[in-house]
């Protein structure tokens, strides 16, 4: 059965001219991309999309980051695509991401490590909520 995650392109790897590379892996990797947009997010909607993590000491410079120039959205589809999209971007931290992962190979640093993905299956749907809300017409 398809599963759905939410992948951002983060304003770093935008900024760096490396989405053709990170899509073309993406699909590479037998992903579907049956969404995609590109935003630019207010500090208000970046704090809205990480509430989760409102309490950590990261929070405040993590949502000026992501609202700092433009993202690409996108929903991935393919077997256990949750799991699989967080194998290819890599540990959280670059420096410790395994080589020929996404975060390994273009992440910055822990806060600018390139590209984002869903953890679970609730947070998948509550992600692809977040930016696709009210767009029944979009192939979700
Ligand atoms: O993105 P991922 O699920 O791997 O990590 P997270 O723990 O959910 O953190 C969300 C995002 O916050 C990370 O991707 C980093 O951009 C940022 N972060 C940070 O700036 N400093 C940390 N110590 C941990 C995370
Ligand atoms: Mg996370």
């Amino acid at each position: 059965m398809t599963e759905k995650t939410l992948a951002i392109i983060k304003p770093d790897a935008v900024k760096k001219k490396i989405i053709g590379r990170i899509i073309q892996r993406i699909e590479d990797e037998g992903f579907k991309i049956s969404g995609l947009k590109m935003l630019l997010l207010t500090k208000e909607e970046a704090q809205g999309f990480y509430i989760v993590h409102k309490d950590k000491p990261f929070y405040a410079s993590l949502t000026d980051f992501m609202s700092s120039g433009e993202i690409l959205v996108m929903v991935l589809e393919r077997e256990n695509a949750i799991i699989h999209w967080r194998e290819v971007m890599g540990a959280t931290d670059p420096a410790l991401a395994r080589p020929g992962t996404i975060r390994h190979t273009h992440g910055f640093s822990i806060e600018r490590n390139a590209v984002h993905g869903s953890d679970s299956l609730p947070t998948a749907e509550w992600e692809i909520g977040y930016f696709y809300k009210g767009e029944g017409k979009q192939p979700l």
